[in-house]
């Protein structure tokens, strides 16, 4: 193999890893959430429990509501009858009519746009945060994910109330904690377990579809520029063949 040739394959193996990398840094120990912004079906959940659960505080101001139906196949009567409560028009952002100075008072923080969530968190934070909220002692509501959030768990209702079960730990410096072991059910919501992973799951789908409308389509270029590169450096390859017997 001539330099040329050696260089161009040892990136082709160093691609894998370039990207691994970038998976590692969002990483941590995270449960895999298994969204899939492929499955239409799930982002079509996803929208549907979202503007139901979270559009009352939480605006998504990069998104119209006619990009959503394009990407999500859904035709413009469905997104105006099951996704638009308010009085906003097919091609308008996902806003609400709360006053951020109101929520503040109300929260005590202002609930934030989620356009970007996605990308800044990952799916997989976004799942853990939806299935980490627990009552505490004081009887509030607390979070794994967001220690002392001041957002509720707006989806009580499906999952239930679930309380924490502690054990000790010791530290390296001998001091010992109390920490979460596990939750405990303690009153039942109208999801089984697995139905409101399924929730979750469709939520971070749909906030990570939402934080990149364009990953869609990209993804799908993608492949194709993957097989055309391929395709290109078989023929370059017998076209440098083709000119080198000459030579030889
Ligand atoms: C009643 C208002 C309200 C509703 C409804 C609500 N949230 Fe929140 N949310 C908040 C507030 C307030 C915060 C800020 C929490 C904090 O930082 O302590 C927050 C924070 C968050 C965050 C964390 C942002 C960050 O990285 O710090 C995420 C993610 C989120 N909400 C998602 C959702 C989703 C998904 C839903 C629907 C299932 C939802 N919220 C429904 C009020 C709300």
């Amino acid at each position: 193999m001539n330099k040329f040739a050696t260089y161009l394959f040892s990136a082709f193996l160093l691609l894998p890893a370039a990207s691994f990398s970038v998976f590692a840094a969002g990483g941590g120990a995270l449960e895999h959430s298994g969204v899939n912004v492929n499955d239409t079906a799930s982002l079509q959940r996803g929208a549907k429990w979202y503007v139901n659960y979270c559009l009352s505080c939480h605006t998504i101001s990069y998104m119209r509501y006619n990009r959503l139906a394009e990407d999500l196949d859904l035709s413009e009567d469905m997104v105006m009858q099951n996704l638009v409560f308010s009085n906003a028009k097919f091609g308008e952002t996902m806003d609400i009519a709360m006053d951020p100075e109101q929520a503040k008072k109300w929260f005590g923080k202002t609930p934030p746009d989620l356009s970007l969530i996605g990308r800044s968190r990952g799916a997989d934070w976004l799942y853990a945060y939806l299935r980490g909220f627990y009552q505490d002692e004081t009887g509030g509501w607390n979070n794994t994910h967001l220690p002392n959030a001041s957002m509720p768990h707006v989806l009580w209702r499906l999952q239930g109330i679930q309380t924490p079960m502690y054990r000790q730990e010791t530290d390296e410096a001998g001091y010992t904690h109390e920490v979460i072991d596990h939750f405990v059910v303690t009153t039942p919501g109208t999801q089984s377990a697995e139905e409101f992973d399924r929730t979750a799951r469709d939520i971070a789908a749909f906030l990570t579809y939402a934080g990149e409308p364009a990953q869609l389509k990209r993804k799908g270029i993608g492949i194709w520029v993957v097989i055309f590169l391929a395709f290109f450096t078989f023929i370059a390859y017998l076209l440098k063949a083709e000119y080198w017997r000459d030579v030889h």
